[in-house]
């Protein structure tokens, strides 16, 4: 009995100061996870990790749903096509600064049967990455974590299509990211069923393993330091690509922070759309369902270069281009932000 209890006191100090999920939180309910010290817990829609810690090494299957497994659980929890929910991750006490990046994928099979770790399935509906002149809660996505509760909202896009999905939520540490393989990713999967959705079907997302890239010097191997030294958002661009399929509110995680909205990072479309393959398309009736709440808005006045597909074109304190390079509209998705589609 004692012995059996020693791995968990030994083990629990060293890891402490980083975390996990705890809860998600829907309309329809308060969804805890087990402990990742503790058993698994088959009723929980949130798949179980078994350490507090990050994925030992984001190129194999572990940066999936987080190291544990990946086991689908028996339960999925319902939520509404544009509602938003919370990641509650506790009591998030790691000073660990870098994005928040929330992806989703159908779960082609129903969720039992599905894990995600191939193929371009992950579609990013949200992320928070740098704004320097941000302050409350602080310049990076995580810092939105060192408020309390440590929630993160993130809004299912609006339309999408009824049915079993797969989101995965995720922090990335980048406090060590300066050493090969350093970066730290804290990625959790949650099965929902969708429910009151329209006809919105997932564009081609991107694969996890396979689009975290040790040696990508824009959002892996970095050095925070650098970063922050730097007064241009644009010097990080987050990894997995864009965010393709944006929930409606705006793509911070917490809608009532004090401080100036900001648009998802500026370039991160142009300059990692390289992982979204070009093939990715959004159907026209898919962005006006998405775009819905901003049809007051006025498109902008085209200046400058052109953007790449997917990047950034317009929206409030936007100073950058607003010409899509040939194939793509300026669309205005919602008042902080406009994107070529
Ligand atoms: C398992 O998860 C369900 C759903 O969140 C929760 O109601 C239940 O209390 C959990 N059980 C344990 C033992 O944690
Ligand atoms: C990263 O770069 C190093 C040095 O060039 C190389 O040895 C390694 O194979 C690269 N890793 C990947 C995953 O490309």
């Amino acid at each position: 009995m004692i012995y059996s209890l020693l791995p968990l006191i030994l083990v629990a100090p060293a890891v402490w100061g980083h975390g996990q999920l705890r809860n998600f939180i829907a309309s329809s309910g308060t969804w805890s996870a087990a402990d990742a010290y503790t058993t698994a817990n088959a009723s929980s829609p949130i798949r179980h990790v078994n350490t507090y810690g990050p994925v030992p090494d984001f190129t194999t299957a572990d940066v999936t749903c987080g190291p544990g497994g990946n086991i689908p659980t028996t339960v999925l929890a319902p939520v509404k096509a544009g509602e938003t929910v919370i990641f509650d991750w506790g009591s998030w006490t790691s000073d660990h600064p870098g994005p928040v990046m929330t992806y989703i994928a159908a779960c082609t099979g129903g969720c039992a049967n599905f894990k995600g770790d191939t193929g371009n399935v992950w579609v990013k509906i949200d992320q928070d990455v740098y704004y320097p002149d941000r302050t409350t809660p602080g310049p990076w996505g995580e810092h939105i974590l060192h408020l309390t509760p440590s929630y993160y909202q993130v809004t299912i896009p609006a339309g999408l299509a009824d049915g079993e999905y797969l989101l995965r939520h995720e922090i990335l540490g980048l406090h060590v990211a300066g050493t090969y393989m350093g970066a730290q990713f804290y990625p959790q999967c949650v099965q929902v069923t969708v429910t009151n959705g329209g006809s919105v079907t997932l564009p081609q997302g991107v694969p996890l393993p396979g689009s975290y890239n040790p040696n990508d010097t824009s959002g892996v191997l970095v050095q925070l330091w650098q970063i922050e030294a730097n007064p241009s958002q644009l010097y990080y661009i987050a990894p997995g690509g864009p965010v393709v399929l944006p929930g409606g509110t705006g793509d911070w995680g917490r809608a009532t922070y004090a401080g100036t909205p900001q648009p998802p990072l500026a370039s991160s479309s142009a300059s990692a759309s390289s992982t979204v393959a070009s093939t990715t398309s959004l159907a026209s009736s898919t962005v006006i369902t998405v775009a819905s709440p901003s049809s007051t808005s006025t498109a902008p006045v085209a200046s400058g270069s052109a953007i790449a597909k997917y990047g950034q074109c317009g929206g409030q304190g936007w100073t950058g281009s607003t010409v899509c390079a040939a194939g793509s509209t300026c669309t205005t998705l919602n008042t902080y932000y406009s994107q070529c589609l």
